[in-house]
């Protein structure tokens, strides 16, 4: 029996502006790729190869770097929502391009560690109408909450409570039965964390959990970014995009000066050039960027053609395209700068926006 894949990309990525203005969320440059890369092949190597994707904020983008999958060895489609439908309302959306019985439907911003196959085997033993694939966090807060009883049937969807009642979250990874999904209100927007889920509970579908315990992180927060496009580059998150783990990455035509420190799962994107000295740990560095000699970033994320001058230090700040740090600047606590912003010599500034 065949499986389809719905990817849910349609967010705004708010919570990593500015780098989302020019490239929503799931296209943003982790380990050397756009992010959704990681995600494709790994449904290529599960052998689930035909792909829907579930777009609205800067589809084109999307298309334009997907085309029609054959490039990623998957049958690839983008469905566009004209306005934002939200989650279950974009998974009703692409109602009309599925063809198989079992839906494997995705957050978009999510690495998920699971095997697929074995995820997907399981919903059919159980025969359920949806299973929600989980995982266990320290915190709760940010997530769905879904308590589960000891046959591992869903007992309620929680999304966001400030109150958790477990520390068992929703993964951001379903199997469907294909006819659940036309079962959803089509042309409104719908969540499908807040409306569909607690509405199949109301109504006694069989909503199972299937609990994970590999590697799970969702992209959405800069502290989440650059962590996980660390994990990526370090092999920690396993993904068929990076064969070749490491403590940094390099990508083609970067010049880095060899008394450079590169570390911690760094990524050093095309054409950027590092000089003497420069010490980058844990960071994302961007495409065409300039790192001058004695600059420290520290968990950061650098946008494209950004300029850091002698002796700035970064530390667990987001940086917008072609902005320009000058000489000296300290900025940590998870500044963000704007893109173009160009901050003088020796003004030193510790956080909030800029
Ligand atoms: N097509 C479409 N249309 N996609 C959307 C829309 C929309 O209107 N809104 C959001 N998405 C996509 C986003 O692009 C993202 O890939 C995914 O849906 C989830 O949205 P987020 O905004 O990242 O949600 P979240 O991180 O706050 O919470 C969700 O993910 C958690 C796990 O990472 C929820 O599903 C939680 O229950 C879950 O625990
Ligand atoms: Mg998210």
């Amino acid at each position: 029996m065949a499986t389809d894949a719905v990817i849910l990309v349609g967010g705004f990525g708010t919570r990593l502006r500015p780098l989302t203005l020019s490239a929503p969320k799931p296209m943003l440059p982790t380990a050397g790729v756009p992010f959704l890369t990681h995600l494709v092949l790994r449904l290529r190597e599960a052998g689930i190869t035909h792909v829907v994707l579930g777009t609205s904020y800067r589809a084109e983008v999307f298309e334009d770097y997907f085309g029609d999958g054959s490039r990623f060895g998957v049958d690839l489609r983008c469905v566009v929502e004209k306005e934002a439908l939200g989650t279950g309302g974009g998974i009703r959306n692409v109602a009309s391009a599925l063809r198989a019985d079992t839906v494997l439907v995705f957050n978009g911003d999510n690495m998920i560690g699971v095997d697929l196959v074995d995820f997907v085997e399981s919903h059919r033993k159980t025969d359920a109408d949806v299973t929600l694939c989980l995982t266990r966090v320290e915190d709760a807060r940010a997530y769905g909450c879904v308590p589960t009883d000891a046959d591992g049937r869903v007992e309620a969807f929680l999304e966001k409570d400030p109150n958790p009642v477990t520390d068992q979250i929703n993964a951001g990874l379903y199997a469907f039965k294909r006819r659940l999904i036309d079962t959803i209100p089509a042309g409104r927007p719908v969540s499908v964390e807040k409306e569909t889920f607690p509405g199949l509970l109301r109504s006694g579908a069989d909503v199972r959990g299937y609990l994970t315990t590999g590697y799970w992180r969702d992209f959405g927060t800069p502290a989440d970014f650059v962590q996980g496009s660390a994990d990526l580059v370090r092999g920690v998150a396993p993904s068929p995009a990076v064969p070749r783990p490491g403590e940094r990455l390099l990508m083609p035509g970067a010049s880095v000066s060899p008394k450079a420190k590169i570390y911690g799962g760094s990524t050093i994107g095309a054409r950027t050039a590092v000089g003497a000295g420069a010490d980058i740990d844990g960071s994302a560095v961007f495409e065409d960027a300039r790192i001058a000699a004695g600059a420290v970033i520290r968990r950061s994320i650098v946008g494209n053609r950004v300029t850091v001058h002698p002796g700035a230090l970064l530390e667990d700040c987001v940086i917008g395209d072609d902005a320009v740090i000058g000489a000296g600047i300290e900025l940590r606590y998870g500044a963000r700068v704007w893109p173009g912003v160009h901050l003088a010599e020796g003004s030193i500034r510790f956080s909030s926006d800029l």
